[in-house]
């Protein structure tokens, strides 16, 4: 009998919290068979140091960095022109990607057009431009195109249910794009993305509820957000943040906009993801910065002191059942 066994990595913020360091991290010390891109397209921009190198993905999951099967799931839109880039990039960076990558045959496809629309009518919600918002209406309104009707992309191609159920013992990473407070449903609508950035993103891939096993929730210490809503207060401390946390886009470049970390939005995220283990990144930053604070219950909480936050944070979150030893805080340098 098949078995399918997942990990899921998802963002509790609004991405750029680190889920690319997790993921690497993840495929070095596990042992899985497929790594899962389950949502979004290329306006994910992960950041990866493999090797001393830095490389930045947009739709390839991290598993092809150790030779495992990264799968792009239909629960993605793919950008072809960027995909065939981005394995160019990979190739040229001393990465083997021949036979470990893989697209959903019913993965929907972004056009050149789609991205030129959104270019111009995205700028209301500040998007990425990547054409990630026109592709998935194009989904839903039953007119788009998907990757079996590429031809370039027939060597690719994979079918997920003889994936995930022909297969012995498979084993896979899902690794999520942008972050909860994105979220088509869950986010700050409209100034969300156009798909699902929770672990149920992740089973709408043909994945069994029942084999979710760990969720690994990333957070900041703080919150950025990119976009064009206002999202930073006023304050120099603000500025530092973005200055200290070296705040700016991978995938647009643009300036992220930082504020403290609020509890009530990673509750939310924790409880909905049914998240098991959460990773705090950028501990440093505020270290640097000399400012321990968060939003709680519409209040501002400032703390004394480094351990008096994470103290604070860590009681908040083994009241929802993520304990101690499931709580990591590392630091912007730390390849964990
Ligand atoms: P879209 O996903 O390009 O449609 O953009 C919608 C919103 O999500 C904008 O505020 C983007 O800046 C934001 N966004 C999309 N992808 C990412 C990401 O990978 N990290 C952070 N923000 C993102
Ligand atoms: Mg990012």
């Amino acid at each position: 009998m098949s078995t399918q066994t997942v990990d899921c990595i998802v963002d509790l913020q609004y991405g750029d919290c680190g889920k690319g360091k997790v993921a690497h991290h993840l495929c070095q010390t596990k042992n899985y068979t497929h790594v899962l891109r389950y949502n979004g397209g290329a306006n994910a921009g992960h950041t990866i140091f493999h090797k001393g190198k830095k490389f930045i993905t947009h739709q390839i999951p991290a598993g092809v960095f150790f030779g495992i099967k990264s799968v792009v799931g239909n629960g993605c839109v793919l950008d072809p022109v960027q995909f065939f880039n981005e394995i160019q990039m990979l190739e040229e960076g001393g990465i083997e990607t021949k036979g470990k990558i893989f697209v959903a045959e019913n993965t929907h496809i972004i056009t050149e057009a789609y991205k030129e629309e959104d270019k111009r009518e995205g700028v209301r919600i500040g998007t990425t431009g990547r054409g990630n918002g026109p592709a998935y209406r194009e989904k839903y309104g039953r007119t788009g195109k998907r990757a079996i009707e590429i031809p370039d992309l027939k060597p690719y191609l994979i079918n997920l249910y003889r994936e995930w159920y022909e297969g012995n013992n498979v084993r896979i990473l899902g690794e999520g794009a942008q972050g909860f407070g994105l979220d088509i449903d869950w986010g700050d609508y409209p100034f969300v993305t156009s798909s699902h950035c929770t672990t149920a993103g992740a089973l709408l891939n043909g994945l069994p509820p029942r084999s979710i096993k760990d969720v690994w929730g990333v957070a900041k210490m703080y919150e950025t957000y990119v976009g064009s809503k206002k999202f930073q207060p006023e304050g120099d401390v603000f500025n530092k943040i973005a200055d200290v946390g070296e705040e700016f886009g991978a995938t647009t470049g643009r300036r992220r906009q930082a504020n403290w970390m609020n509890m009530q939005t990673l509750e939310r995220a924790i409880r909905i993801n049914g998240v098991t283990r959460v990773v705090f990144n950028k501990v440093d930053v505020l270290r640097t910065v000399g400012q321990w604070e968060v939003y709680d219950k519409g209040r501002k909480v400032e703390f004394k002191s480094e351990d008096d936050m994470k103290e604070f944070v860590t009681a908040r979150l083994t009241s929802l059942g993520v304990i101690g030893k499931n709580i990591f805080f590392s630091e912007s340098k730390e390849r964990i």
